[in-house]
């Protein structure tokens, strides 16, 4: 039988054996010791930051981001429509209420100007701005961050940057994450580096990353005995994950630069596919980590998104639909929704490939022969 070829496989080619074993012998097991400390430096150096709090997921770090700013019951968090569901499910944790946003066709990000009409809307509708903006960047590629960050001033909201699938990405030479006011990564599994679940909070000082901290560690006051005067969460990295995170970490710039060039030889053999579109960076100030390459299938395709995806599967090459956007979805079907039809076209139209930094420039090239076999007549 024919080797599957992943869409995003974890890749421990490195020192992750011997950190973790280093972790256990020590008996730093617990969430918190001398790996997350260095896994949070290395995550300042390489975003050229200050306050990275490293945590047990991407959802904790937007949960954390949220209640730093104050969210809670009654108040409205606009979020990119097109998305994951952990973008926007913290919201709902908070007792906040969503307000979806579409996107715009090409970043297949959070659209500026719906954005502005969403904010002008929702001050209309309930007397009260929105308490803040989740901007997203998918499958890695930046979102306009510069347009909604003057929006977001005007306004006086602040922006959290969901950059779960874009560490490395950068717009206009900022690394995304360090824009905003708060900054959130992953390190799921088939993130671009992993710590097997786990997720950083980038934060704008030391008094927020503090706070931060406090929260993650069960808001435990300084007392000798426990003592609560807040809620508190249980999200902090355990050491061992961040052992593996820390040999990540050594292959990050390889793993970038690996997955650009999957999505160069996918734009190179796709080129000529007039029913093929591949995502790509759509001016000189945005730069894709390329976490997975997209493609989006015209109307005129011989086969839609979902029967590439069957058909390709049949040669045991895994796909995936994109996102399904949120307001698309039954949990989210009373939140209000600001919408251009952007993101239920490419729900309809596109499709994630291959990308993991484990396959070979062959076997990309054989999904891209697949690809063209099937979408031209
Ligand atoms: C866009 C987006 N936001 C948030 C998350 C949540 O991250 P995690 O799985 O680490 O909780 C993910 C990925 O899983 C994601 O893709």
């Amino acid at each position: 039988m024919e080797e599957q070829i992943k869409l995003s496989l974890p890749h421990l080619a490195g020192n992750e054996n011997k950190y973790v074993k280093d972790a256990i012998d020590s008996t730093w097991i617990t969430p918190l010791g001398p790996y997350v400390n260095r896994f949070e430096a290395l995550l300042d150096d390489y975003l050229g930051v200050k306050n990275v709090v490293a945590l047990s997921a991407g959802t904790a770090a937007i949960h954390l981001a949220l209640d730093l700013l104050g969210v809670g019951k009654g108040d409205e968090v606009i979020c990119q429509s097109m998305t994951f569901s952990a973008s926007a499910n913290p919201i709902v944790y908070l007792g906040a209420t969503p307000v979806f946003v579409d996107s715009e066709p090409d970043t297949w990000n959070i659209d500026p100007q719906l954005l502005r009409h969403a904010i002008e809307q929702r001050i209309k509708a309930t007397s009260r701005k929105p308490k803040a903006i989740v901007a997203v960047y998918l499958y890695g590629m930046p979102a306009k961050i510069d347009e909604i960050m003057k929006i977001a001033a005007e306004f006086d909201i602040p922006v959290v940057e969901d950059a779960a699938e874009a560490i490395g990405s950068e717009y206009n030479g900022h690394k995304c994450g360090t824009i905003g006011r708060f900054g959130i990564l992953s390190f799921n599994g088939n993130k671009m580096i992993t710590t097997s679940g786990g997720g950083a909070l980038i934060c704008p000082d030391e008094e927020s990353a503090r706070r931060a901290l406090f929260l993650a560690t069960q808001a435990r006051e300084n007392r000798p005995y426990y003592y609560h005067e807040t809620i508190g969460y249980n999200y902090r990295l355990s050491n061992v994950s961040a052992a593996i995170g820390c040999a990540q970490m050594e292959e990050l710039d390889w793993r970038v630069n690996r997955r650009r060039a999957i999505h160069g030889i996918y734009a190179d053999m796709l080129r000529g596919n007039a029913n093929v579109m591949v995502h790509s960076n759509p001016g000189s100030e945005f730069n894709s980590n390329y976490w997975l390459s997209t493609i989006l299938l015209s109307d005129s395709s011989p086969v839609t998104a979902d029967q590439l995806r069957q058909t390709l599967a049949s040669h045991n090459v895994e796909t995936r639909l994109l996102w399904r956007p949120m307001h698309m979805q039954p949990i989210y079907s009373d939140a209000p929704a600001y919408l251009n039809g952007v993101s239920e076209r490419l729900f309809d139209h596109g499709l994630c490939l291959p990308s993991s930094t484990t396959l070979s420039d062959e076997q990309i090239r054989h999904v891209a022969e697949l690809i063209n076999k099937y979408t031209t007549v």
